[in-house]
């Protein structure tokens, strides 16, 4: 099949890419590369050092003999570009990465704020109606979160994939529904996400879109099969305060002799996915679409939940590094529970990678081997979610000294 990858120079596109091209598909990339342009904005790089675009697309036809087509685009400002791009390429499938996609970020300013709602609401509804307006029948699967349910709502009930029974009242009786979950973002990105939702339910019912939404956890780990063939094939993975997602914060503090920040008490829980996990719940999600006129297929993306505390004791017993309490900059209660339904995937044959099995060679060969790389200054999160809140940075001079010669001369750093 012909897939299209929107946000296919990212962190999940890129290794998707590759695994459906290796899978024999044929396959084309759409990026507008902002997230190498918040790079230069934030002033920080990947640890793992990626390479352009065009160096990533000509190394994997070197190795691979398979070539995967690039189209520069910006799905949020050229809607007739990519109208008329769906007839020229016919896809059968196209996966929608293409957003903003860290929380922090989405709340460090009020243009950080409108520029996640303008990208990511935009991007989503411009393809939509692209696939409408060009008559493009194609499959779409959708890059959602788990933050959608918000963390804490359900308790210790399980989070069902998508959709919650309920019962009505009625004058005759209670009535049975099934109803998209209720949202509760938790962050403008996480607000978009649930608009995403709304758009997603629309466009399935008034056009018979076939749409997967897929509810994803934090995806750690960094190479697959795939990029890890050639090193200049390497996935991103990203450390900072705004896009590292806690996991690899953590490696990549061992790895440095930095204390393993948590925020608050370290009791939220959150929910997680290897990358090589990732790849085939996207293939999973490829072979199994909905019915055109069924409603959004929705699948919770994960495979392990943890609390943030037993993460970094985790981390900290495998590497001896200390543990750091933050304040949190996010508006949360400081402990709850994630209790997740992910049967859907499981039936259809995914075998999880846990932690125990993955972390060790992450911190070997990611977080080990790159930390000459790292910016230690770049680590602590300064976003927070409302002005006033203490900020990480007040308590920055009491954490434990750092080691100060193993992240190497600056020099050697990019
Ligand atoms: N990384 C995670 O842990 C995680 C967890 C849950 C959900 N997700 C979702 O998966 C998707 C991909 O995440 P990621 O970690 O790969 O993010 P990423 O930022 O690394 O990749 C996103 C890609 O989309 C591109 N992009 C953004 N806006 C675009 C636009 N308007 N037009 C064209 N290209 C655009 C960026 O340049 C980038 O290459 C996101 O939608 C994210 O919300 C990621």
């Amino acid at each position: 099949m012909h897939v299209l990858i929107l946000g296919g120079d990212g962190f999940c596109g890129w290794p998707t890419a590759l695994h459906l091209s290796d899978r024999g598909h044929e396959v084309t990339v759409v990026d507008n590369l902002s997230r190498r342009a918040i790079d230069l904005e934030l002033e920080v790089e990947s640890l793992t050092p990626i390479r352009p675009i065009g160096e990533r697309l000509r190394v994997w036809q070197q190795v691979s003999g398979r070539e995967i087509g690039f189209v520069r685009l910006d799905l949020a400002a050229e809607p007739e570009r990519l109208t008329a791009l769906l007839p020229a390429l016919r896809p059968d499938a196209i996966v929608h990465f293409a957003e903003q996609r860290a929380a922090p970020y989405s709340m460090r300013s009020t243009t950080s704020k409108r520029y996640t709602i303008d990208n990511n609401v935009r991007a989503t509804h411009n393809l939509l109606s692209a696939l409408v307006q060009s008559g493009t029948d194609a499959a779409l699967v959708h890059l959602g979160t788990m933050g959608v349910y918000g963390y804490g709502w359900s308790g210790s009930a399980p989070i069902p994939e998508g959709y919650l029974t309920v019962k009505v009242p009625t004058p005759d009786g209670d009535v049975e529904r099934e109803i998209l979950h209720p949202a509760s973002p938790g962050s403008v990105y996480h607000l978009t996400k649930t608009l995403d939702q709304l758009m997603f339910a629309f466009y399935a019912a008034n056009d018979r879109v076939r749409i997967t939404d897929l509810h994803q956890g934090i995806v750690w780990g960094t190479q697959t099969p795939q990029t890890a063939r050639d090193e200049r094939l390497v996935n991103r993975f990203d450390y900072d305060g705004d896009y590292g997602t806690v996991l690899n914060r953590f490696l990549m503090q061992a790895a440095i002799g930095h204390p393993l920040t948590v925020h608050g008490s370290g009791g939220q829980t959150r929910a997680f996915i290897h990358v090589r996990d990732m790849v085939r719940c996207i293939e999973i999600a490829l072979e199994n679409p909905p019915a055109a006129g069924d409603r959004p297929k929705v699948f919770n993306q994960v495979t392990e939940s943890h609390r943030v505390r037993d993460l970094a004791k985790l981390v900290g017993s495998l590497t001896g590094a200390p543990v750091a309490h933050l304040p949190n900059p996010r508006q949360e209660a400081d402990e709850n529970e994630l209790n997740v339904r992910n049967d859907q995937f499981l039936a259809l044959g995914l075998e999880p990678t846990t932690l125990n099995e993955g972390l060790l060679e992450e911190c070997r060969e990611i977080a080990g081997r790159y930390r000459h790389r790292v910016d230690p200054t770049k680590i602590i999160a300064r976003s927070v979610w409302r002005a006033g809140m203490e900020t990480a940075e007040d308590l920055l001079t009491e954490l434990p000294e750092r080691a100060p010669s193993s992240a190497g001369p600056a020099s050697e750093r990019r």
